[in-house]
């Protein structure tokens, strides 16, 4: 071959080598959520796309769809198994499709506040149920904070008699649907992003969530009651599909993990803040009353739902829940 020929060849070759590379598609990360930008979780994905735009440029992108608007919670987690979206945090009440131990967190006044729920999940069994779903294809990547959940009702709740007959909205989840039968209520699934239209249209008599949701949502508009029972907690999984994440290049993945360690812990941050910020808003409001338990009232439903942890037990196991409630102490 001529040299000038062979000289043609090469910067043929490099030239379509280099627009080649020019071109390589970034990763694309899609995080799907159902709640507002201005909630934990809302923020907590919008930091992890700043940071990760930062630190890894053009190479991985994070697209965030909050509020439902790829995926409500009953499908991201399918969608994620067929690789239509790589990060989602939906509550820790979303996975009894694949997973018993989960449920545990669903357990009512299993947890006193956030700090007992911190204690817990750094240890090593809170942070071995991370990786209860790795056969189904699912990691827990972290535990992200949203609150304790209330009970808002069309009726005043002081007691548990006040909840019977009643219709509640609840998450995808049997020790929830357990929970509201301890009462005599009846329990209605639901996903987060009807909750609102049934409570104005009165298709249902009230729900449990947090403040932080109640007021971003605008429930404590259409809910004249909110009990303070602090009765259960409300937090998510950062979750990714194993497929996904073991395919990525070890550097990628290790700032990605970096990346998202710290927008946990930011968002952990801002849950403490909101509980005690939205509920104040809401008082604020005065578009609702909420209702403040005396010791005694409290006791009563505590005494009313805890029956439901025997239930579970052999599902959960007892050990786990004995380390769970032990971390109620300091
Ligand atoms: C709910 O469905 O009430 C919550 O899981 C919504 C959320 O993600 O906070």
């Amino acid at each position: 071959m001529k040299r000038s020929t062979l000289a043609a060849l090469s910067l043929a070759i490099a030239t379509t080598l280099g627009a080649g590379l020019a071109a390589a598609d970034p990763i694309v990360i899609k995080f799907a959520h159902v709640v507002a930008e201005n909630t934990p979780k809302g923020l907590m994905a919008d930091r992890f796309k700043e940071l990760v735009a930062e630190r890894l440029g053009d190479k991985v992108v994070v697209e965030v769809y909050p509020n439902s608007q790829l995926f409500g919670d009953d499908k991201v987690l399918e969608a994620m198994q067929l690789g239509d979206v790589q990060l989602a945090a939906p509550a820790l009440s979303k996975f009894s499709r694949y997973t018993d131990v989960l449920a545990l967190y669903d357990l009512p006044f299993l947890f006193e506040d956030l700090h007992a729920v911190d204690r817990f999940q750094q240890s090593e069994a809170g942070q071995g149920l991370l990786r209860s779903m790795e056969k189904k294809g699912l990691i827990g990547l972290g535990y992200l904070h949203n609150g304790m959940k209330q009970l808002s009702s069309s009726q005043p709740l002081r007691v548990p008699e006040d909840a019977k007959g009643l219709k509640f909205r609840i998450m995808a989840s049997e020790v929830l649907e357990a929970q509201f039968e301890a009462l005599d209520a009846a329990p209605i699934k639901k996903p987060f992003s009807e909750v609102f239209t049934l409570l104005q249209t009165k298709a249902i008599d009230g729900q449990e969530n947090t403040w932080s949701n109640m007021y971003s949502k605008k429930f404590f508009e259409v809910q004249p009651y909110i009990t303070e029972s602090n009765h259960g907690l409300l937090d998510y999984l950062v979750v990714t599909s194993t497929e996904f994440w073991n395919g990525l290049p070890d550097d990628v993945r290790d700032t990605l993990k970096a990346a998202l360690d710290e927008s946990i812990a930011y968002g952990n941050r801002i849950a403490y803040d909101k509980e005690a910020e939205d509920r104040q808003a809401i008082i604020d409001s005065k578009r609702t009353e909420v209702i403040e338990l005396t010791p005694e009232e409290r006791a009563q439903w505590v005494q009313a739902m805890r029956p439901v942890w025997k239930q579970f037990e052999d599902e959960i196991g007892a050990d786990l829940i004995d380390a769970a409630y032990a971390a109620n102490q300091e």
